[in-house]
């Protein structure tokens, strides 16, 4: 299962890469928007750090602007994965760009029929939002169970990226589902490290050590 960071902050992302489990960066213009970089060479940065894909979003919405903003994107780094929105012209572009071997994120995904059509098109990978579709009374992973069911069925290679996590749940169960990749704001991804059994037991140790470490160092 592969890990991805949700953000496009570089101080994350070098953290999150220094512990040598990231697989991959996912962005979005929200995320960029907050760093107040110029976008291509905030890209390149991300790029250069993670040793694995980043994608990075179109802000157009029309069939030829996407095409061309996904090929300069793509010619950015070999890195870039482009970003698409699930939309009937984003569908159409990625059946261009697949051609051309220019990987894509199909983005935006809140029910399975749109995940169906980014596969048959050539998606790299769909991402289905499962925060988002909890915070209105859904059931996000639902969608994933389906989504990968449907890719299962007919031998997809389109890779399910589980986006808008939100807590640890939502990764275990990607797991347990057989997602391909999650994505984790950094909030997130810090927090997984975390159990307080761990923290306890740990201290418990080290205590224990600690009162008779002179006759263990001797013996
Ligand atoms: O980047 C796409 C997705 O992960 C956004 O998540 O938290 O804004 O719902 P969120």
């Amino acid at each position: 299962m592969k890990f991805f960071l949700d953000t496009a902050n570089i101080d994350e992302i070098r953290k999150a890469a220094d512990i040598g489990i990231l697989d991959g960066v996912t962005t979005n213009p929200s995320l960029v928007a907050k760093e107040k970089k110029p976008f291509e060479e905030l890209v390149y940065e991300i790029c250069e750090i993670v040793n694995g894909p980043v994608s990075a979003e179109v802000v157009s919405t029309e069939f030829e602007a996407m095409v061309e903003d996904a090929r300069k994107l793509a010619a950015v780094h070999e890195h870039v994965v482009v970003k698409i929105p699930l939309i009937r012209d984003g569908i159409k572009a990625v059946t261009v760009l697949s051609k051309e071997e220019i990987r894509t994120n199909v983005s935006l995904c809140f029910s399975p029929m749109p995940a169906l059509l980014a596969a048959k098109a050539g998606a790299t990978y769909i991402s289905p939002f499962v925060g988002r579709l909890d915070d209105i009374s859904h059931d996000g992973m639902e969608l994933i169970q389906q989504i990968v069911l449907i890719y299962e069925n007919y031998g997809y290679p389109t890779e399910v990226l589980v986006a808008s996590t939100r807590n640890p749940q939502h990764v275990i169960d990607a797991a347990l589902m057989g997602a391909d990749v999650v994505t984790l704001p950094y909030k997130l991804f810090d927090a997984l490290f975390n159990h307080p059994l761990t923290d306890k037991g740990l201290k418990a140790f080290l205590a224990d050590w600690e009162k008779v470490k002179d006759v263990l160092a001797s013996a």
